[in-house]
């Protein structure tokens, strides 16, 4: 494998912003410093552009089936997708299957993901049924590399407390983590019951039907719950509200071990989305709903604080074809989801850290380095250090791109952000000292993507 100089640029971690080069040796970094040299090394020029590690997405459902429909981004698509985006290490959470088994979703996931990735990849369980197997069942599954699960608060699979308090002991005794998703489910079937008697179908009563209320009491009960356990380790997903965020605020002074992913919808889009014209609404049907422009400022300050710990994506990439045909008259029957992981780490850059509401190292902490340390990838990735994966992002900070499916590589037919200018776009992307984008060209050729085996939970 050949060596790797990358000469010239701006090297930016969680912690610390400097002018170095760096050396990459069979597919690691061997060194960062000032005026390196390497032998034959290929050389990469990085003046003027910023050098950072790998973005890591722990949330996506690149390979979902519901209801009868498979998203539009597979595995292989949706890593190629990420990857145009900076993304070199994606964290997939599987769908629930009927019988609740846990195992059987593993299986399949591994199989269509081996050869099949542009990135590295992990896996999440899921546990949606729990039975005399379950502990034997995570067992396995934290011996396999993947120490996280999710449980669901809502839709079919969900749990109730006392399951949730079932898997949260489980998955503490295995040093494990328990994601969850967080909503109050009875609160949504009584309420979206209400808005169909009305025949209040449109895409206006989607965030009706589940208002901000059913976040917070969903976190607050969880954190509850998990104090039940034993204080068991607990991550929040897709957090949308600022009243959830003040829930999690209180658990962290408590010094709880609680942890909360946001995404950049939830920062960036609000719930005018679903008053638009025709079917144009339905682009933005995903759970949680898009919120008021209140809870996006809460969930910036968050991640300026310290309170929410990784941005992710929740990337479901639904064609709005398949959105119309299922949900224009009737919203309730519309799949969830919206496409994500590309424009994850521009957005971020160009609306955190263009715009001063976040700093740069912060910026690496949320999008690589957090999301490494906690899902058990680090030391190998999230950093850029001697020893560390070389999954490197030269990101060109001037490079101004308008969104739109046709600029993006994903397969949905559409783009939740079609429109937005982002500032600073990734030009050239190594997975482990591989070119996997080069001068903004995707490289087409062998799945380098490898199955990642997590540590477990340590902190
Ligand atoms: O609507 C969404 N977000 N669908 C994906 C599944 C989930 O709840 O994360
Ligand atoms: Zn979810
Ligand atoms: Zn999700």
């Amino acid at each position: 494998m050949t060596a790797v100089l990358v000469k010239g640029g701006t090297v930016v971690t969680s912690t610390e912003t400097l002018k170095a080069d760096v050396r990459v040796e069979n597919g690691r970094i061997a060194g960062v410093g000032a005026d390196l040299s390497s032998h034959e090394a290929h050389i990469i020029d990085a003046t003027g552009k910023l050098v950072l590690p790998g973005g890591v997405d722990v949330h996506t459902h690149f390979n979902l089936e519901v209801g009868g429909l498979k998203v539009a981004d597979g595995f292989h698509e949706g890593t190629r997708s990420a990857a145009c985006g900076g993304t070199t290490t994606i964290v997939e959470h599987p769908g629930f299957t009927e019988d609740g088994s846990i195992t059987a979703p593993i299986a399949n996931y591994r199989k269509q993901a081996q050869n099949n990735c542009v990135t590295d990849y992990a896996l999440h369980g899921v546990v949606a049924k729990v039975g005399e197997n379950t502990k034997d069942d995570l067992a396995a599954l934290v011996r396999e590399g993947i120490p996280s699960v999710k449980v669901y608060m809502t839709y079919a699979g969900r749990l109730n407390d006392e399951e949730m308090i079932r898997v949260l002991e489980i998955m503490k005794a295995e040093h494990g983590l328990v994601t969850v998703h967080a909503e109050n489910h009875e609160v949504i079937a009584e309420l979206t019951r209400r808005l169909k008697d009305e025949g209040r179908l449109a895409p206006t009563s989607h965030p009706l039907s589940r208002p901000g209320y059913c976040e917070a009491e969903a976190v607050e009960r969880m954190i509850a719950l998990s104090r039940a356990a034993g204080n068991a380790p607990l991550y929040i997903v897709h957090l949308s509200t600022g009243a959830g965020l003040e829930a999690i605020r209180r658990a962290k002074a408590e010094g709880l071990p609680v942890y909360a992913e946001t995404c950049p919808q939830y920062l960036l889009l609000t719930d005018d989305e679903y008053a638009r014209e025709g079917d144009d609404a339905l682009k933005y049907v995903l759970s949680p709903p898009l919120r008021k422009r209140e809870d996006c400022e809460a969930l910036w300050q968050g991640l300026a604080d310290g309170s929410i710990d990784t941005v992710a994506t929740d990337h479901c990439s639904f064609n709005l074809s398949q959105k119309t045909a299922r949900g224009r008259d009737n919203i309730f029957a519309c799949p969830g989801g919206i496409p994500g992981a590309e424009t994850r780490l521009p957005l971020l850059y160009s609306e955190g850290v263009a715009k001063g509401r976040i700093t740069l190292n912060r910026f690496v902490e949320l999008v690589s380095t957090a999301p490494a340390r906690i899902m058990g990838l680090a030391p190998a990735k999230g950093d850029i250090a001697p020893g560390a994966d070389a999954d490197i992002v030269i990101l060109d900070p001037e490079r101004k791109v308008t969104i739109s499916p046709e600029t993006l590589c994903h397969n949905a037919d559409y783009n939740p952000y079609e429109g937005f200018v982002a500032t600073g776009w990734p030009e050239t992307v190594l997975l482990r000292g591989e070119a996997i984008i080069e001068n903004n060209e995707f490289r087409e050729r062998e799945a380098l993507g490898r199955f990642i085996e997590r540590s477990r939970f340590t902190e």
